[in-house]
Formats: C-alpha cells, sequence, structure tokens
C-alpha cells in the first residue's frame, strides 16, 4: 500500500515537473529574429517551428550591415534574439562587436560539422558555399583552369568578371589567400587579377554568368548556389545561361577552393536564450537541412544531409582548410588591400 502511495507521488511529481516544462516552451515567447535571407524556404521552417514548438516567431529583414548596425545601436534594449547574416567574414565582425553570446548545446555540435562554426560558439553555419570559377566551355576547357592564383596569368587578360570589392563575399575570398598566401603575395595576386578583368566590376553573381553568354568575358568567380538558383529560375535566360557555363572548383591539387557559410547566433541581450537555441537546433536538424539543400542549392552544415543533386553531379570537392574566423579577421585589412590595388 505504502510502494503504492509513494508511487502515486512520485508521478504526480513528474507529471508536475513535465507539465512546468512545457509550459515554459508552449508559453507566448515571440523570438524575433534579425535575418538577411529572403527565402520562401526559411519562412515555411518558421512556420513548421511554431507548429512544433509553438513558439511564434517575429521576422525583422534587412541588409546584413544594416541589422548589425541596429544591433549595435539597441544594445541592452534590442528585441532581437537572433542574427542571421550569410559569410563568416561578417559573422566574424558581429561577434568582434560583441553581438553575440556563446552558446553551449551538445545537439548543435552533433548536427553542425566543426568546420562550419566559430571556435568560441559563437555562431554556428546554416549553410555552406563554395566560390568557384565558372567558365563558358565553348571558350575555356577544364584543363585550362587549375587554381586562384593562376587567374594573374596573362592568358586571362580582360577575360574574368566578379563584383565589386564592396561584396562581402569577395573580401573573405581575399582574406582567405591573405591567410594562404601571406599579406604580400597576396596584394600581388590581387593586382594580376584586377589587371585581367574584363570590365570594371559591376552587379550581382548572377550577373558575372550572364557576363560569360553575352560574351564579355570566359571566366566568372561566383559562389555555387547562384548556379541552381538559375537552372531551376522563372527567367528563361537564367536558365539558358545556367545550362550554357561549367562549374569548375580550383585548387584541388593545392589548398582547395574557397567556402564560406551562412550562420546563425544568439543575441547578446536575448531574454529567451533557450528558445533560440532550440530555434538553432531545429534549423541544423537534418529535416530543416534537406529544406535549405534542395530549395536554395547551398550544401548541408549538418553531415547527415545530402546536397541537392545538381551539386552532388559536380562531385565531392577539397575544401580550403582554413579556419572560418579567420575571414573576419582579416576582413578589414581585406578590404583596404582591394582599395589600394583598385578593385573596383
Ligand atoms: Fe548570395
Amino acid at each position: 500500500m505504502k510502494k503504492i502511495y509513494t508511487l502515486a507521488v512520485l508521478l504526480i511529481m513528474i507529471f508536475t515537473l513535465v507539465g512546468c516544462q512545457l509550459g515554459n516552451t508552449n508559453d507566448d515567447t515571440t523570438l524575433t529574429v534579425y535575418t538577411e535571407r529572403h527565402y520562401d524556404t526559411d519562412q515555411e521552417l518558421y512556420d513548421r517551428f511554431t507548429e512544433i514548438t509553438g513558439i511564434k516567431i517575429n521576422l525583422i529583414r534587412d541588409e546584413a550591415d544594416k541589422l548589425i548596425t541596429r544591433l549595435e545601436n539597441e544594445g541592452e534594449d534590442t528585441e532581437a534574439d537572433l542574427l542571421i547574416i550569410a559569410d563568416a567574414g561578417r559573422l566574424g565582425r558581429a561577434k568582434s562587436l560583441n553581438l553575440f553570446q556563446p552558446i553551449s548545446s551538445d545537439v548543435l555540435d552533433n548536427q553542425v560539422s566543426q568546420e562550419y562554426k566559430d571556435l568560441e560558439n559563437h555562431w554556428y553555419g546554416l549553410t555552406m558555399r563554395a566560390r568557384v570559377l565558372v567558365y563558358h566551355p565553348d571558350r575555356v576547357l577544364a584543363s585550362d583552369l587549375s587554381t586562384y592564383e593562376d587567374l594573374v596569368h596573362p592568358k586571362w587578360e580582360g577575360k574574368i568578371v566578379t563584383r565589386s570589392s564592396t561584396n562581402i563575399y569577395n573580401q573573405s575570398l581575399m582574406a582567405s589567400m591573405m591567410e594562404i598566401m601571406g599579406e604580400e603575395e597576396a596584394k600581388i595576386w590581387a593586382e594580376g587579377l584586377v589587371k585581367n578583368f574584363a570590365r570594371d566590376p559591376q552587379g550581382n553573381d548572377r550577373d558575372q554568368a550572364k557576363a560569360l553568354v553575352s560574351g564579355e568575358a570566359d571566366i566568372a568567380i561566383m559562389n555555387t548556389y547562384y548556379i541552381g538558383k538559375m537552372l531551376y529560375s522563372s527567367d528563361p535566360n537564367e536558365i539558358e545561361v545556367a545550362e550554357t557555363v561549367k562549374v569548375f572548383f580550383p585548387n584541388q591539387e593545392t589548398t582547395g577552393t574557397h567556402i564560406n557559410v551562412s550562420g546563425i547566433g544568439i543575441t547578446k541581450y536575448s531574454k529567451s536564450t533557450d528558445q533560440a537555441l532550440e530555434l538553432i537546433e531545429f534549423l541544423t536538424s537534418v529535416e530543416a537541412q534537406k529544406s535549405y539543400a534542395d530549395a536554395n542549392f547551398e550544401y548541408p552544415v549538418n553531415p547527415l544531409v545530402e546536397p541537392h543533386e545538381l551539386l552532388q553531379s559536380w562531385g565531392d570537392f577539397m575544401k580550403q582548410n582554413i579556419d572560418l574566423d579567420t575571414l573576419g579577421k582579416y576582413n578589414q585589412a581585406a578590404m583596404i588591400l582591394m582599395n589600394e590595388v583598385d578593385w573596383k
């Protein structure tokens, strides 16, 4: 009898405890997310998260640098719980401005490959992309291509396009070259590259691919996912461009292809850190990573998820073996250097 009584008390205690826990996560919590990502997939994922947890998402979309400045200005008064931005260079900048707080989660450490997160857990990658060489196969053979370093060869004079040096993707590529080559050599490389530009840098990554098909250039430096996005675009011209050009992963025999991430961190002054962590754990789960992979043609950061078949068709590739933190560390210096070599 006593045993039954003890068991009943124990059960009541457990139910009360569990009830309280559920109450904590299923209350009226709303997470405010500052994000520069503007894709339908992301919205579908937030809706799914709300469906599972009851936690609502208040989304504030803007350009990354504006969100960073806004967080800085708002300080302790910010409503933001999470910041999502593209590029480790920018994530590093946000970290150095003290905008994130470190995260401790075994779930995250299992779901996100070590190479795609901040060394001190201030941010975790959500998606990975490579900055590759895209070429027109009528005028360039894959066997003519080899490395980023080779792009300064006189044979490429007037044949290369990429976007401006104000663009973070190129700043991060530059930062990686500074880490690999040393600053002096990297500057010489950048000078040579600028000399081989077919035109003053302009437009976005897609415009670089379009310049190959219009005959303005032979090689474009751009991110992998734009090829996927153009291939499945509603614009027939973009489909034609993506079907024409070819992707080449440089530095496969040497230092590997430059990669980068979009990532997420919990803001320093978030008051809902448990729920914020739940969202990051959800976004890096197999379910969410599959959505990112299939809809945006980015590489998953979760090792259990396969990339989209288009990316699989390009094959595995060797990545630059440098800490992504490095890109943030060299960001300022990279901008100065690019300015010095007149990379517009
Ligand atoms: Fe992009």
